[in-house]
């Protein structure tokens, strides 16, 4: 019987994992998991993991697990000898077998995937039928930027945050062509700019009025830029009577554009928001720096004396969780507030590991301890799901959806969606309905894909799901129809 072609060193490595010497030094093995993919396992399954000499790799279709994490770690470490299969534990490290059954699942539900088809709603009177409700895609307002939230103004008003660094009003379906005047500079680079424009939940009352603004803050040089919060009033068009509410120390700015998090959720005079790592990983374990955490304040600023680290020597007081990677996603379950409040948090994992968290007071969230994704790069980050100590998301995607926005719908005109969480996606452009029982999700429905990427979705005081859409940037809402 001819020898399998195997290229060199991938042959050698596949014999000595069969025997289970573990000659190979780790560090003479890439770290990078397609290329450890390409090298130790195409020539059996396939470069695209079509299968070979050993199975498909893309069918869904196990014979000795059920696809998930435990079990595709086993059959790499142990391999299935008697059938072919070599095993791989004495020449992979932990890290390298997580990164690789994470390759192998990104690539089998992707595979999965262009095999569905999915409701494209291009036109905005094409009629998407979903599982509790058909709706039509509606245009609010388009030729905006990047635009990142919205927020609801008493008399049908809309705010509009376009990232690049300009608030919009829409009003009477217009958009109004000179923005808001005198809003903060921001710094609009990478992922980092305007990001959320929101009213206090008592705006309409006497003396209130107030619009809170998170956004990328520039250094005083300008070279570096951290999350802050203001809140304003807006008078002919102008942005005035600003406060700050949240600002971190001068040290946390820093270059790099990614991962700002934030989004606000308002709990009896309580503010709570997300702040991301800004890419500096560890960092989101570190009591003593606001990034990576979820924070709350006052809504005017000042820090809660009965938050959690309020008497833990060098902590940040406002810190309410840590560990989080960036928390682009927050939103308080209806029906709960004060004591019993739930806050429920998506945040972007690395490539995989997407976590859909139901936040705790003063519980660390593990990253970058524990994680079910791997570096983009396809390097391994951690070999650990779960650990002591560490909470556990409530469900992860692996691969990535990329989550952005999420909220509850709380309204009256989707009677089928009521309590249910909605959760918007940037890679795979789409919305998902996530059923809830207890505190797991029961069940989940994509309701449309492909329309642009969906970085906020919130319900309106209509009743309506509105969403702030990218390329090409516009408001959008989804209107029931029989
Ligand atoms: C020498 C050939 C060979 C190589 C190299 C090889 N496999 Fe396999 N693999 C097989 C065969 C044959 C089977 C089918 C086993 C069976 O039928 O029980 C298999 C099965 C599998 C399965 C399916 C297990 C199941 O429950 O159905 C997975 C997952 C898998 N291999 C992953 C890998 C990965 C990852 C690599 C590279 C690190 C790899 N294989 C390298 C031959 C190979």
């Amino acid at each position: 019987m001819p020898r399998p072609k195997i290229a060199g060193l991938a042959w050698l490595v596949a014999f000595l994992a069969s025997v289970s010497t573990p000659l190979v030094a780790q560090d003479a093995l890439p770290r990078d998991a397609g290329k450890l993919y390409a090298l130790l396992c195409a020539n059996c399954h396939g470069e695209k993991l079509e299968g070979g000499q050993g199975g498909s790799l893309l069918t869904g279709q196990w014979k000795h697990g059920d696809g998930g994490d435990e079990h595709l770690a086993r059959i790499i470490n142990q391999g299935v000898l008697e059938a072919g299969m070599p095993a791989f534990g004495a020449v992979l490290d932990a890290p390298r077998v997580r990164a690789l059954s994470v390759f192998l699942r990104e690539r089998m539900v992707r595979a999965q995937e262009e095999k569905t088809e999915y409701a494209k709603p291009a036109a905005s009177d094409a009629v998407v039928r979903s599982r509790a409700a058909n709706f039509r895609v509606e245009t609010v307002a388009e030729g905006l930027g990047v635009p990142w939230s919205v927020a609801f103004l008493p008399g049908g008003d809309l705010l509009v945050a376009e990232r690049a660094g300009k608030l919009r009003l829409i009003r009477d379906g217009q958009l109004r062509a000179e923005p808001v005047a005198d809003t903060p500079a921001v710094w609009a680079q990478g992922q980092g700019g305007l990001l959320v424009v929101q009213a206090h939940p008592d705006y309409a009352q006497p003396g209130n009025g107030w619009i809170y603004l998170a956004y990328s803050e520039p250094s005083a040089s300008g070279k570096e830029a951290f999350t802050a919060i203001v809140r304003g009033r807006i008078r002919q068009n102008s942005w005035t009577d600003q406060q700050v509410i949240f600002r971190a120390d001068t040290a946390s700015y820093v270059t790099g554009g990614v991962h700002f998090g934030i989004r606000l959720v308002f709990d009896q005079g309580y503010l709570y928001f997300g702040i991301g790592d800004r890419g500096r990983q560890t960092q989101a374990q570190e009591l003593n720096l606001p990034n990576g955490k979820v924070h709350r304040l006052h809504d005017d600023g000042r820090v809660p004396a009965d938050n959690p680290f309020v008497n833990t020597p060098g902590a940040l007081p406002s810190i309410w969780s840590y560990g989080h990677r960036n928390p682009q996603g927050l939103a308080a379950r209806p029906g709960t507030t004060g004591a019993t409040l739930q806050i429920w948090e998506t945040e972007h994992g690395p490539r995989g590991g997407d976590e859909l968290n139901l936040v705790k007071r003063g519980a660390n969230f593990g990253w970058p301890l524990i994680t079910y994704g791997m570096n983009y790069n396809g390097t391994p980050v951690t070999a650990d799901t779960a650990r002591e100590g560490l909470e556990q998301p409530v469900i992860h995607w692996t691969p990535s959806i990329a989550v952005c926005g999420i909220d509850f719908y709380t309204g009256d005109r989707f009677p089928g969606w009521r309590g249910d969480l909605l959760v918007g996606a940037l890679q795979q452009q789409e919305l998902r309905r996530l059923v809830l029982e207890g505190d797991t999700v029961k069940e989940q429905e994509v309701l449309f894909r492909g329309i642009g990427r969906v970085r906020a979705v919130q319900t309106g005081p209509d009743g309506l799901v509105y969403l702030c859409l990218e390329n090409p940037g516009r408001v959008a809402r989804l209107v029931p129809v029989e």
